[in-house]
Formats: structure tokens, sequence, C-alpha cells
């Protein structure tokens, strides 16, 4: 299978969840153009990161993996971008501080722009169009011009990527992402509550440990250490743009998509024999697998043989997002599966994905407590069977939205029509991220604890 493998060679898989695009010589033209632009990211950086994930599956470090549900072309400043950045920044320092743990930080940024939908076609006081598919297939106004897939906007994705992930690579080599910065990465909106001011705690106690560092003069951080490390990722969901990004690296000869450093297959688009899997199997980049509850367990050795046939360490993320109902019930399967025949997979939990409801008032959401209760069940499973929980992946946002319940600022169902800004999926905000940073600390450190027998 492997030896027939290039770029469109998943062109004669069966595939799901692509767009209908009106005007196939208009993507075929695009696709040729995209083809012709300059790679987005870099062999060496996918390399780089593949050996992180590697540590991670080895319980070394740990992985955050965070953004927008669906990235917009009208969300696109460098305001935006950095608060982003910097809420991934605060969690990471929390987690390191805390946790003592080194944080591998990828962001659902510069390139996070299409979706799949669980139904096609969308009906409205019996208008039917096509779904919102994601700000690189049509726009999510409900009338019959907006919603018409547009090849077009592929260029525009690709464009906003670029220009993200150049500010992107100039906060974190410009030095705005170093640690001695651990103070300026807050929102002033935060300052005040018990969130805030507990980052203040630890900024406080990060800059004490620095000063003394400087002081006794073993500061010396070369500038190669200085550079704080950021990657980025999204689904391989339109596999026109991303086989138009995939390029061969002149001195391994492997193939990378580099339109992301991670990329991962969606929970519907995963199928063993579809296209999606057969376009994953053939590049090079490190892969995470959305796995819900509709999972079937005897896929999983098909999957990781087809996808890492030889096994490597930090090739291959399990993204569990089972729900809260299900963990407890299909987890410990695929652990049991993954240790017994000796498989290298790094776990990673997004517990958001299982834990959508719809309110009274139809507004989809996601409760924090039962966010938590996912990852406690995620930890407390890993503890007691043995393996190593190695990262989280959420859907979150820097700034003070009202999409998620709960958390201490207790968010209510009444407060969600406030700030609901999500083009998709409902996200933690910036609180309720921190927040959360400082209770993932605390189930490390409970698995350690337990690791270590006490
Ligand atoms: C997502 O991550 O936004 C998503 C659609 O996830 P899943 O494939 O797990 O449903
Ligand atoms: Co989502």
């Amino acid at each position: 299978m492997k030896k027939t493998w290039n770029p469109e060679s998943w062109k004669s898989f069966p595939i799901k969840q692509q767009p209908n695009w009106a005007n196939n010589n208009l993507l075929g033209n695009i696709i040729k153009e995209l083809n012709s632009f300059p790679p987005l990211v870099f062999a060496g950086e996918v390399e780089n990161l593949t050996n992180h994930l590697k540590k991670a599956s080895k319980g070394e470090a740990f992985v955050i993996q965070g953004g927008d549900c669906a990235e917009t072309f009208s969300d696109f400043s460098a305001n935006s971008i950095k608060d982003k950045l910097k809420i991934i920044l605060q969690m990471s320092a929390v987690l390191t501080y805390g946790a003592k743990s080194n944080i591998i930080k990828i962001g659902r940024i510069a390139g996070q722009f299409a979706k799949p939908r669980s139904n096609q076609f969308e009906t409205i006081n019996s208008v039917t169009l096509p779904s919102y598919q994601g700000d690189s297939v049509n726009k999510i106004e409900f009338n019959e011009r907006s919603r018409q897939p547009n090849p077009n906007r592929l260029i525009k994705a690709y464009n906003q990527s670029a220009a993200t992930l150049n500010l992107l690579r100039a906060f974190t080599n410009g030095g705005f992402a170093n640690i001695e910065k651990v103070d300026s990465w807050k929102q002033s909106f935060i300052a005040t509550s018990e969130q805030g001011q507990k980052y203040k705690e630890i900024a406080e106690s990060i800059n004490r440990a620095i000063e003394f560092i400087n002081t006794i003069g073993i500061s010396n951080i070369n500038s190669q250490t200085r550079i704080t490390e950021f990657f980025t990722s999204h689904e391989a969901l339109l596999l026109d743009y991303e086989q138009s990004l995939t390029r061969k690296d002149s001195s391994s000869n492997n193939w990378y998509d580099c339109s992301a450093h991670f990329l991962w297959v969606g929970d519907r688009t995963r199928q063993i024999k579809g296209a999606h899997i057969e376009f994953l199997s053939g590049i090079n980049n490190p892969i995470g697998i959305k796995i819900g509850p509709t999972f079937n367990p005897n896929d999983l050795l098909p999957l990781l043989n087809k996808l890492n046939p030889n096994n490597l360490s930090g090739k291959i993320s399990l993204i569990i997002r089972f729900g809260v109902k299900y963990i407890d019930e299909k987890l410990p399967e695929l652990i049991n599966i993954v240790k017994n025949y000796n498989k290298n997979v790094l776990w990673i939990s997004d517990p958001m994905h299982g834990n959508t409801f719809k309110t009274a008032d139809d507004i989809k959401t996601r409760d924090f407590s039962i966010i938590l209760d996912e990852l406690k069940k995620f930890f407390s499973i890993h503890n007691k069977l043995g393996s190593i929980p190695g990262g989280v992946h959420f859907e979150l946002t820097g700034n003070n939205v009202t999409e998620c319940i709960g958390g201490s600022q207790k968010i209510s169902s009444e407060d969600l029509k406030y700030h609901y800004e999500t083009a998709c999926d409902p996200r933690l905000n910036n609180q309720q991220s921190l927040e959360l940073a400082y209770l993932i600390t605390n189930l490390i450190n409970n698995n350690q604890g337990a690791k270590n027998g006490y």
C-alpha cells in the first residue's frame, strides 16, 4: 500500500466531508497555485516536534494543544493572535511551575479553517442550505450565496495562515514568549479575579527565580534555549488543500505536509479504508487521531499499522474525546491493546468534543465541571493501568467570551447570550482556561505521586 502512496493517491479512496465545490476547474487552478506557493512550516521544525512528542509519550514532557474550534477571516488582528498565544503561554507557565513539567505548546491556529459537520445541510424556517464548513470553504451567514463553497477562499486561508505564523514566529523568536515575560502574558481584565491573583503569585515566584539565577551568574542562557517553541496544528480535512502544501524534503527525500507541524484526522473521517487515512499515511508529520464513542477498537491496530508501520515513538497521538459518559467503558480497552501489542502512542485528552450539549434556548455549550470530570477520569484510568496521560487538547480563546458554562466565574446558561462569539463549537474563555491549568497541575502531580507509590 505504502509503495503506491503519493500526495494524490487519496483520490482513489472513498472520501467524506468534502465541500461540494461548484466549479471544479477553478478548484484545480487554485490547487495548482497553492502548490506553487512556499511551504508554511519546514521539515526540521516538524521533526523537532516529533522528538518532543516522543518525550511526552514517556512522561518527560506534557502537551497543551489549544485554540479556536474554527479560525475565521474576520478575527484576524495582531491583538487577537497575541491573545491566543498568551493564554497558552500562561497555561504552560502554570503547568511548568506547578507540575515541574516541560510543556509542549501546540496551537489550533494558522490553518484551522475547515470544519467537518454532523449534518451536510442546515434548515432554518424551512429554507435548506449547505452547512457552514469553515471559512476556507464558505461563509457562516445563512443565505444561498454565502453558503456556496468557493475555492478562492483556500487562497485566503493560506495567506491568513502565513501571516498568523509570521507573527507567532516574531513573538516566539523575539522574546515575547520567553519565561522572563511571564508577567506580560496576563490580560488586564482578569488581574483582579481569583485566577488572576493566583497567576500573579506564580509570575512573581518565577521572576524571583529568574532574578536569583541572574544574580548568581548562571543565566547565560544561550540564544537557542531563549527561543520558545510554539507549534501549529489543524484538522487535515480538505485533502485538496493539504495535498497542495505537501512537499518532499530535499535532504531526507521524505514527504511533509507543510501546512502545519501537526495534523489530526477528525472523528468523522478516520475510516481505515478512507481517503484521509491514506493521505496521512504518507506524510512524515506527527499525526493525531480523534477517537470518539463510535470508534471500533478493532480498528486501532490497523490504523496504527497503516499510519506508523515502523512503530516510531512520537509519531501518533491518540486524542481521546469519548465524553464523560463513555470514557470509563471505552478507554481501558484501547490502553490494553496498545500495551499488549507494544505500540508507541501518545495519549491526549480532548475533554470538549464528547461533552457538547444544547441549552433549553438551543445554544451549544459545554460545562466546565463536566470537562474537568472527563479529564479526571482520563488521568485516573491511565494511572490505574500504568500508562501515561501525555497531554490535553482544548477549544479555548484568550478573550472573555461566555460560551462554556461554569468555572469560578459561574457562567450560567443565561449568561451565554452576552459574549457568544464562536463560529463553531463553544470555547473555554481566558479564566476558565487558566483555572483548568491549575486543576491539571493537581492531576499531573497526583498521577506522579501514585506512580511513585505515595
Ligand atoms: C474539532 O476538533 O473541532 C472536531 C470537529 O473534533 P472531532 O473530530 O473530535 O469531532
Ligand atoms: Co470543535
